[in-house]
């Protein structure tokens, strides 16, 4: 059976590194996001005696070895549990660069699990999509459920799941993701959360971490988006003090990106109300509420150096859809 899903990428607010579990893929910590409305994988997978072995193609970019092998190893993961064997043919685009920190292994490993599973003849409750597109790649089992999205940490395999504590409507906030460099990075992410724990600040990090969880998702609830964008923030310079300081260290910022994040903080003494986060890339997310996008759009483009600026709103999770790639 043929089926096509689009899955968002996700910005977190409060960040998952490092993992208790590498093979399950376990988090350190729970973590919150917001599904992104322009920033998203569509995957065709289609089940078939016609294919003698997995095929994936990458539509508009090159797939590596390791790429293949991680996406053919979920495939198999789904034919376990269908109990077939049949050959899959893969298809897939983004709509954003890939492997720039905007998660494309997020909404990648999504897309993949919703297509994946229902053209194998599964039918997942929510709760299970989101169990096995984290063992494909840990966050994608943020953009299986709508709009703002919380990961338990979980006790095991079968209680660290997603779920969503509030639809795309219930606030509109923008995510202003500048585009500085669209380069692969060098380290991949599963890599950077297996040497976390060579970082001497990694304990501190998660001793603040669940204190960080609270107070956004009261933030949250009051939509205070000063506090939120204080945490927030926090939440993003504490990740990347942590990445920076692991060994080998991982650097992750450009010249521009440290530009936007002081220009960011400028504005904010100015008085307007703005935050930036930023994931393993060097891209930065600039987070404000909808009244504001304008501005923010106009003076991000008065900087030098930013490639691209892609505004998201949020968005829902992972579904099906009837036009097919192949
Ligand atoms: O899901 P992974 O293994 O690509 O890890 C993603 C980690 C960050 O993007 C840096 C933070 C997060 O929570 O999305």
């Amino acid at each position: 059976m043929k089926i096509t899903a689009i899955a968002p990428a996700n910005i977190a607010f409060i960040k998952y590194w490092g993992k208790r579990d590498a093979a399950l893929r376990l988090p350190a910590n729970a973590s919150f996001s917001m599904n992104l409305s322009e920033s998203y994988t569509t995957t065709t997978v289609d089940f078939s005696d016609q294919y003698r072995e997995d095929e994936v193609i990458f539509l508009d970019d090159t797939i590596t070895g390791s790429e293949r092998k991680r996406i053919t190893s979920h495939l198999d993961r789904i034919r376990d549990i269908a109990k077939i064997s049949t050959r899959a043919k893969v298809v897939t685009k983004n709509s954003f660069p890939k492997g720039t920190g905007v998660a494309s292994s997020a909404s990648g490993f999504a897309a993949l699990t919703v297509a994946a599973s229902n053209a194998a003849g599964l039918s997942l409750s929510e709760r299970e999509l989101t169990i096995l597109a984290r063992i494909g790649s840990g966050s994608a089992c943020r953009s299986i459920p709508d709009g703002f999205v919380v990961w338990d940490k979980g006790i095991s395999s079968d209680s660290s799941t997603a779920h969503s504590i509030a639809r795309p409507d219930y606030w509109d906030l923008r995510d202003v993701l500048c585009i500085v460099d669209t380069s692969m990075k060098k380290i991949t992410t599963s890599e950077g959360h297996e040497s976390v724990e060579s970082s001497p600040l990694w304990k501190s990090r998660l001793e603040s971490v669940d204190v960080r969880m609270s107070r956004i998702l009261e933030a949250f609830e009051k939509k205070d988006f000063n506090r939120f964008g204080e945490t927030l923030e926090e939440d993003s310079d504490s990740m990347h003090t942590v990445m920076q300081t692991q060994t080998p260290p991982l650097y992750y910022w450009r010249e521009t990106t440290v530009m936007v994040m002081k220009a960011v903080r400028q504005w904010r003494v100015d008085g307007l109300a703005v935050y930036y986060t930023i994931d393993a890339g060097p891209n930065v997310h600039v987070l404000c509420e909808s009244h504001s996008e304008n501005l923010v759009k106009k003076k991000l483009s008065e900087l030098t150096g930013i490639e691209r600026i892609i505004s998201n709103a949020p968005a829902k999770g992972a579904h099906i859809v009837t036009d097919h790639l192949f």
